[in-house]
């Protein structure tokens, strides 16, 4: 599926400058090629979300009741998270056409237009990155999404009128991992709105346990779980991880994942125990090492790391506030003592100068 532009062979487009993070929440070319087969089919492959799925279930099962599309529906949460994957499951549930696109594609109110005109009834529009449609483009979108038809004003000034062209019966599904970012007037337009949250690790469990039986590769339920626990709560990086790690059994082990197979796999990708990585943990032993645990600015962080401040505010800060591992203060940013427990590092430890952060 190729719903958005951003995809890149080296992991996400804010990554910038960064190499490839096997534990990157962003989808890779590598996950679109390797992992169609693992999206679930039917809202009853769907792991998890429970509520979400329930209410989105009633939704769909009233409106063919009433032989009507069901309301517009936004998602918003961390990529990951399976946003698309219900979009495209809201569709085949519908017996409807999924038409996918998203935000930075559409640039002009005439990319929108074309596609708002040849939708057929009932189809479901997903706009992934909603919050990237320009200004001029949303308008647009407004009347399209209330009144199912498109305002063009002709002329200009005394003459000026606006025209009226209505649109077939759509159901129009936006995804952002920025809901913050979103107009209010768009906001306000959705009927139906979910928050995906992360994954709790038996649920993540599951999933890897069902995509290794669509791989086909052996799987005992301590491997799951090693593998469920290191991905973040979210389920893109474990269907990566198991890619990886299933690699590995293949190769240096008789093809099984085990809890031992999958902990060595992920070691050798420098995957811990709990899904940091070496730039996570590079990011932790600045603040220790190098800034006495903290308070010190994302600034001087990077650039010790060398890195861009705010790419990793984007992509490694996140996971590392939600472990606890991190906390921002309004001097700056602080690690916590779970953080010198994952590390080992006792309080005032310094790095030996000969060894290397990243
Ligand atoms: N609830 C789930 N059960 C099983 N697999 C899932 C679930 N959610 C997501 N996945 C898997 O994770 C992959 C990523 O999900 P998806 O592409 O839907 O995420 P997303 O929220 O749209 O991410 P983004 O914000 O980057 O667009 C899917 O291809 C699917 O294999
Ligand atoms: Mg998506």
């Amino acid at each position: 599926m190729s719903e958005t532009p951003r995809k890149r062979l080296l992991g996400p487009e804010d990554a910038r400058d960064l190499p490839e993070r096997i534990v990157s929440a962003e989808d890779t070319l590598e996950d679109e090629v390797y992992g169609a087969s693992l999206r679930p089919r039917r809202f009853d492959e769907y792991v998890g979300q429970e509520r979400v799925v329930e209410n989105l279930r009633i939704a769909i099962d009233a409106a063919a009741r009433r032989g009507e599309p069901i309301e517009h529906v936004l998602f918003y949460g961390p990529p990951g998270l399976g946003k698309t994957t219900l979009a495209a499951l809201i569709a085949r549930e519908l017996g409807a056409n999924f038409r996918p696109t998203s935000g930075p594609t559409l640039e002009k109110p005439k990319d929108l237009v074309g596609i708002l005109t040849s939708l057929e009834d009932g189809d479901v529009l997903f706009i992934d990155e909603i919050h990237r449609l320009g200004r001029v483009v949303e308008e647009f979108l407004y009347p399209a999404m209330e009144d199912f038809q498109i305002d063009f004003v002709v002329d200009r000034g005394a003459y000026a009128k606006t025209i009226k062209l209505p649109l077939k019966r759509f159901t129009l599904v936006g995804a952002t991992t920025r809901a913050g970012m979103l107009t209010a007037p768009l906001r306000e337009r959705f009927g139906i709105v979910h928050h995906l949250d992360y994954y709790a690790v038996e649920e993540l469990e599951r999933i890897v346990t069902r995509s290794a039986g669509v791989l086909g590769v052996p799987i005992d339920p301590d491997g799951a779980r090693t593998i469920a626990r290191r991905s973040r709560g979210t389920p893109r990086i474990a269907n990566r991880l198991l890619r990886r790690v299933r690699d590995f059994a293949e190769v240096r082990a008789d093809g099984t994942i085990t809890a031992d197979v999958a902990a060595q796999a992920l070691a050798r990708e420098g995957v811990d125990e709990l899904g940091l990585d070496r730039l996570d943990r590079a990011f932790l032993r600045t603040i220790i090492e190098q800034y006495g645990g903290g308070p010190v600015g994302i600034a001087a962080i990077a650039a010790t790391l060398t890195e861009d401040a705010e790419t990793l505010e984007d992509v490694v800060e996140p996971y590392l506030l939600k472990t606890g591992f991190v906390v921002r203060t309004a001097s700056g940013r602080k690690a916590t003592s779970d953080a010198y427990r994952h590390l080992a590092l006792e309080p005032g430890a310094v790095r030996a100068r000969q060894e290397p952060l990243l």
